[in-house]
């Protein structure tokens, strides 16, 4: 399986600040938001990844992450012409999924709970060997602002809405999706909607029509923020700190993973721990480093 950040948009509900700066870059409490989507995929394994980001930024991208190999991965990037929508988004990653299956996850979305890694390896492994997709539920009390998933009263899922004026329910479409190879040729009938973008969600509901659409619902421990308004984006700040500094541990620390995963030696770790050695960032780094000794 290989991974698809999409980091495009236009980032409107954070103007002013998105005028001239990319929001993937802006920092959630340490760190830029676009490394807690990434290390999402790196906690699942998936090594080979690629960023859809408008042609501007692209040079931004390519500064911090190169072509993954300081993260023992396999970076890349491709443009987004014009901020379609997410499905739109998606077919920009067609040539370089190569019929694999494939993780999409969104560049502002910010997960954290314990057992998460487990949770998405073993939707990973449903997808890669039975094909179709898997996403995520979760509750949320502003529903208008999401794909919503409407259960019938056996609990099954009969529809996902976008966006709805009159929700079905509390449970959220949570920005991580899995699919098998099928998605692009799903993703090319979607037919732009009433807001004139291409939605993920009518991708998602093709996979539901042929019966193959799992939707697991995460429960109350775990944590999700779509950090693209200014609450959401202070909250996640907020989230990231006081769990950082009640736990000592980080919450997406990019070299970490790399290093756990094997992808990087010590001799790269201790590399960027020098590089950022007057930081706590890089304090953790050395921490992680003796403590593996
Ligand atoms: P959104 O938050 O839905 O859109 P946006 O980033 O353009 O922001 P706003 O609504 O404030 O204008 O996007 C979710 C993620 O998907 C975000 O990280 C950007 C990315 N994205 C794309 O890569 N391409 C697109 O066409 C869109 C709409 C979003």
């Amino acid at each position: 399986m290989k991974g698809v950040i999409l980091a495009g948009g236009s980032g409107t509900r954070l103007y002013p600040i998105t005028y001239g700066i990319n929001k993937h870059f802006l920092p959630i409490y340490n760190k830029p938001m676009i490394y807690y989507p990434l290390s999402v995929l790196m906690l699942m394994k998936i090594r080979e990844v690629i960023f859809v980001a408008n042609r501007e930024d692209i040079p931004l991208f390519k500064k911090f992450f190169g072509d993954g190999s300081d993260l023992g991965m396999k970076i890349s990037y491709t443009v987004q012409e014009e901020p379609r929508g997410l499905a739109h988004a998606l077919l920009c990653a067609e040539e370089f999924a190569k019929g694999d299956s494939i993780c999409l996850i969104l560049g502002d979305n910010i997960f954290f709970g314990h057992g998460l890694p487990e949770v998405l390896i073993s939707a990973k492994e449903e997808v890669e060997k039975n094909g179709g997709a898997f996403v995520f539920g979760y509750y949320v009390n502003d529903p208008e602002r999401y794909g919503i998933i409407e259960f019938d009263s056996s609990g099954r899922v009969i529809s996902i809405e976008e966006k709805p004026k009159n929700p079905k329910s509390n449970f959220a479409v949570v920005g991580l999706y899995i699919y098998d190879s099928t998605v692009f040729e799903k993703a090319k009938k979607v037919e732009p909607s009433w807001r004139g973008e291409l939605e993920i969600t009518s991708v998602n509901n093709q996979y539901l029509k042929e019966g193959k659409l799992k939707v697991k619902l995460l429960g109350r421990g775990f944590a999700w923020f779509d950090a693209g308004t200014y609450d959401s984006f202070l909250e996640a700040g907020e989230f990231v700190a006081t769990i950082e500094k009640k736990t000592g541990l980080m919450i997406g620390c990019i070299e970490e993973i790399s290093f756990k995963n094997k992808w990087i030696d010590r001799k790269k770790l201790e590399e960027i721990a020098k590089k950022l050695e007057k930081t706590d960032y890089g304090k953790y780094l050395r921490k992680i480093l003796d403590e593996s000794e």
